[in-house]
């Protein structure tokens, strides 16, 4: 499928983006490991967490949705010898934290993932894994892939990357292992997991090392819970970001998640000279929610802090369109990550920029983007997304706020995140449309 969007005139009015991504997916995953009943209000119901609770499902919990739209898990306090391939589609975070959550067990389990997940790298999570205890089958150390769980000791590891997902891989990991397992990465990447363990009563802390806090984990049981799933920051990103490059757009985006370890691309657009400020802050769920009132902004270039980029890695993306509506230099150094994404997006940002027009430049890890302020895109392209969501709504944006429209292919993808993208911003008042 194809979409396109065009020039909107302002957008007003007040959008709700779905379910944050991460905390649906650890929902589900330490719903099915503990015992008893977990109850999920606002679970993003996305390709990416279908592929979750499916895989749960095949590890022996029951998921199934009540006549109120809740999503209700039934764990054993175990996972189970699956009888099928557990197929994580295009989702990263499926794969590797079910691999931790998994190699704690007695038990084999085939995975496999789409195109994009076979391509990207697995040794992240095998490494640690594979010196806590658990064996894997596999060509290169990517999907597919087999892993043979069973009795594991507790590690410290240092992470060679800031990842959540390499991180949470091996606290689930540690929750069956004998004695501690502490985690230590370079800048601390989402804490998701660690605050989300604590509500299922696991035995999780900090320990400090060489003056910094990391987690530690003991073996634990865990027991279901009752979880709300706040907005999530990353799709509300793509609201916000049109709101300020539409001129005199004023946007509420309600409820959204904003634990400061996810806010770096909200920082770095007020450091641009975004006009955004957050209102009723609560905290009803150990995870801080609020509202996200934005208007129209004169944005300068910035230069984001490579100890930032795990706080905004899943935004640079949109973060690239919005520095093409900038005055001046956009630089972005230290997300080298980016380039194993559901697709390389820095190669991917840099090649769709230019046929939008825009002056824009790779770095090994990173890009720069030389913007000349609002209306001075073209746009008029058909953006190649590699099946990339986030590639695909960035693009979109980009056509919102471009003299001619832009059209990207693959766009049914963006529904592995942010279903209902088009009708959110066409609620908004903007145009983005099948063709
Ligand atoms: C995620 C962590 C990030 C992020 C992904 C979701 C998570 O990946 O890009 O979309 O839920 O833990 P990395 O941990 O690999 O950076």
């Amino acid at each position: 499928m194809r979409l396109r969007a065009r020039f909107a005139g302002p957008l007003k009015g007040r959008a709700r983006p779905p379910g944050d991504k991460s905390i649906s997916h650890r929902a589900l995953i330490l719903g099915a490991l503990a015992e008893g009943r977990t109850e999920i209000r606002g679970l993003l119901e996305a390709a990416d967490v279908m592929a979750t609770a499916a895989a749960v499902r095949s590890f022996g919990a029951t998921v199934e949705q009540d006549d109120q739209g809740r999503w209700v898990v039934h764990g054993a306090g175990q996972l189970a010898q699956p009888s099928e391939t557990i197929d994580c589609g295009n989702s990263g975070t499926a794969a590797r934290l079910l691999l931790g959550a998994a190699s704690g067990y007695p038990l084999s389990a085939r995975f496999d993932g789409d195109q994009s997940l076979r391509k990207r790298p697995m040794n992240r999570v095998i490494a640690p894994l594979s010196q806590m205890g658990a064996r894997f089958d596999s060509q290169n150390q990517r999907m597919p892939l087999i892993v043979h769980g069973g009795k594991l000791k507790g590690i410290t590891y240092r992470s060679p990357v800031s990842s959540a997902q390499v991180k949470s891989a091996v606290l689930l990991a540690g929750l069956n292992a004998e004695g501690e397992t502490i985690l230590i990465e370079p800048e601390r990447s989402r804490d998701h997991t660690e605050r989300m363990l604590a509500v299922f009563g696991g035995d999780i802390d900090e320990v400090e090392i060489d003056g910094a806090l990391h987690p530690r984990v003991r073996a634990s049981k865990l027991k279901g819970a009752d979880i709300y799933v706040p907005g999530d920051p990353s799709s509300a990103a793509f609201p916000v970001a049109a709101a300020l490059i539409l001129a005199k757009s004023e946007v509420r985006v309600e409820d959204v998640l904003v634990n400061p370890l996810r806010l770096g691309f909200f920082e770095t657009l007020l450091e641009m000279g975004a006009k955004i400020s957050y209102e009723e802050r609560r905290d009803p769920i150990g995870e801080p929610i609020a509202d996200m009132v934005v208007s129209a902004s004169k944005l300068r270039g910035a230069a984001p802090p490579p100890r930032r980029a795990p706080a905004m890695i899943d935004e640079f993306p949109i973060l690239a369109t919005v520095a093409a509506f900038a005055e001046g230099e956009t630089r972005i150094v230290g997300a080298a990550e980016l380039r194993v994404k559901e697709s390389d997006r820095i190669a991917l940002m840099v090649e769709g920029l230019r046929a939008c027009g825009v002056d824009a430049e790779e770095l090994p890890d990173g890009l720069v983007v030389r913007g000349g302020g609002p209306k001075s895109v073209k746009g008029g392209a058909t953006i190649r997304t590699h099946g990339d969501h986030r590639v695909a709504m960035s693009f979109l944006v980009l056509g919102m706020a471009s003299k001619e429209p832009v059209t990207v292919d693959e766009a049914e993808m963006i529904g592995t995140s942010f279903p209902g993208f088009a009708a959110c911003m066409a609620g908004l008042g903007g145009e983005i449309v099948e063709v």
